[in-house]
């Protein structure tokens, strides 16, 4: 391990903390004494003070590969916690504040070994996600969700804060735990607690635990949350939802790392890492003054927005299969889905998302006997609704020919590329949408072969998109 620090005794008393731990140390007291240690041999763990007399700590690891090969964890005051975020952002794995004591050094070391392991599982679920379409417990192949795995697999082994947002059913707290499940952290409790459904009345003792007698019908002492997750993961579930004079204590909590019981004056160390999850807009939230603005900004250190299932293109059918063949295992049934009804399932809305399409196949499979047949399925799953969603303006006066062309293509995209959802969402057959795109594809492309190395047509009205 080395330690980079420019306070002397700090680094004295760290270098004989971590040796004490079964690490052989050498110390640093500048970039450029860091990057010549570094130089002799790579240090599987850095300690690092971001504030250095030559430069901040982080410019040692502005390469992608140091960053890969090394565990840096941040020494920091209490004053430069924001540059701390930062530097979490880049890939940090944790943090230590000053003054540093034996028993949180200890809990992070304990979970910084190895991350080659994890690093060797994060690639072993990308080929995973290559031939299945699956990453861990999450599955779906589209553009949408590969962007989700990327991010989540950047972000897992890190000890960065994470607010998840999307529409109820998207699977924030799947993902939640596959965060969880992907970090140092794995092997402790992963606690979903959910700030909308405690009573305000509960939620402080519930979060934070009390001392026997703090208040009537307190008849022993109580571990909160934070305790019981002790080295794992919280996730706080409509986060909106928190009393205000809640999310005070919260970002108390998530700025000093301690908290104390009710009706106690100790102080009880933290560590847990916090995922935080909302499926409303959390701005809004703030506007409307139900979410703390500094709360926010806390916990949004590494946002993370889960893609609506009307965008995620053929997962839909994935999925729906995924689900079908689950029970089918539990039941030692055989039943498949009738072509027609894949369909009705591609053309749908899916306001209520994975979790919707989750509970309307059970019920089309309790309803069918061997072929799901679309009438086994209710009947709003017919019906799509036009009034969400993006939008485009249209000049008076435009060629009829060019606005169907944007419709069209904007549609498509909407619809994740899936065709057949596309056409009956504008009305057309699948046939006619095919045509559309034959002729547009035949109009982008050079009419002779020796024509001019031109431009493709210029296209009035698409320059316009918003
Ligand atoms: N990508 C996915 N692959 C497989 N199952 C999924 C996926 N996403 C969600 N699910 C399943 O869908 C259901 C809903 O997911 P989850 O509870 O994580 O959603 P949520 O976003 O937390 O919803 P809410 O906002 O209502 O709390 C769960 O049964 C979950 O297992
Ligand atoms: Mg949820």
């Amino acid at each position: 391990m080395l330690i980079v620090d420019d306070d002397e005794h700090a680094l004295s008393s760290l270098a004989e903390l971590v040796s004490r731990e079964g690490f052989s140390v050498a110390t640093a007291a500048s970039l450029e004494e860091a990057r010549k240690r570094m130089a002799e041999r790579w240090p599987d763990v850095v300690l690092l003070d971001l504030l250095l007399p030559d430069g901040n700590g982080m410019e040692l690891f502005e390469d992608v590969k140091a960053r890969a090969a090394t565990e840096v964890i941040l020494i920091t005051g209490h004053a430069s916690i924001e540059s701390s975020i930062d530097a979490l952002r880049l890939g940090a794995a944790d943090y230590l504040i000053k003054p540093v004591n034996v028993r949180q050094l200890r809990a992070i070391l304990s979970r910084v070994a190895r991350p080659a392991d994890l690093k060797s599982e994060i690639g072993l679920l990308r080929d995973e996600l290559r031939s299945l379409g699956r990453f861990g417990r999450l599955l779906g192949r589209s553009a949408a969700m590969q962007r989700v795995y990327d991010q989540i697999a950047r972000v897992a082994p890190t000890a960065a804060t994470v607010l998840i947002t999307g529409e109820s059913g998207t699977g924030k707290e799947l993902v939640a735990q596959t965060l969880h499940d992907l970090s140092r952290r794995r092997k402790q409790p992963f606690l979903p607690v959910n700030c909308g459904a405690i009573s305000p009345q509960l939620i402080e003792s519930e979060m934070f635990g009390h001392e026997k007698g703090s208040f009537t019908g307190a008849l022993r002492e109580h571990k909160g949350y934070f305790e019981r997750a002790a080295g794992g993961t919280v996730l706080l579930d409509e986060i909106s939802e928190m009393p205000i004079e809640l999310q005070v204590k919260l970002l108390r909590v998530l700025e000093s790392g301690t908290f104390m019981r009710v009706g106690s004056g100790r102080e009880v160390e933290v560590d847990v890492r916090i995922i935080a999850a909302s499926n409303r807009d959390p701005d809004q939230a703030v506007a409307e003054g139900k979410l703390r603005e500094d709360l926010l900004y806390r916990l949004r250190v590494f946002p993370l927005e889960l893609p609506p299932l009307r965008e995620r293109g053929d997962d839909v059918v994935l999925l729906a299969n995924h689900f079908l063949e689950e029970i089918n295992r539990a039941e030692s049934t055989n039943k498949t889905f009738a072509p027609a009804t894949l369909e009705r399932f591609c053309a749908y809305d899916w306001p209520g998302n994975v979790r919707e399409l989750k509970n309307v196949v059970h019920r089309a499979y309790i309803m069918a006997d061997d072929v799901i047949e679309p009438r086994c399925v209710p009947p709003e799953l017919g019906r799509t609704s036009q009034t969400t969603g993006p939008y485009f303006q249209v000049r008076v006066g435009s060629k009829v020919a060019d606005v169907e062309r944007r419709l069209i293509l904007a549609t498509l995209e909407q619809c994740g590329g899936t065709k057949e959802k596309a056409a009956t969402m504008l009305g057309i057959s699948l046939k006619t949408l095919y045509n559309r795109l034959r002729e547009y594809q035949a109009q982008s492309e050079p009419s002779a072969p020796n024509a001019q190395p031109s431009q493709p047509p210029a296209d009035p009205v698409a320059n316009e998109a918003h």
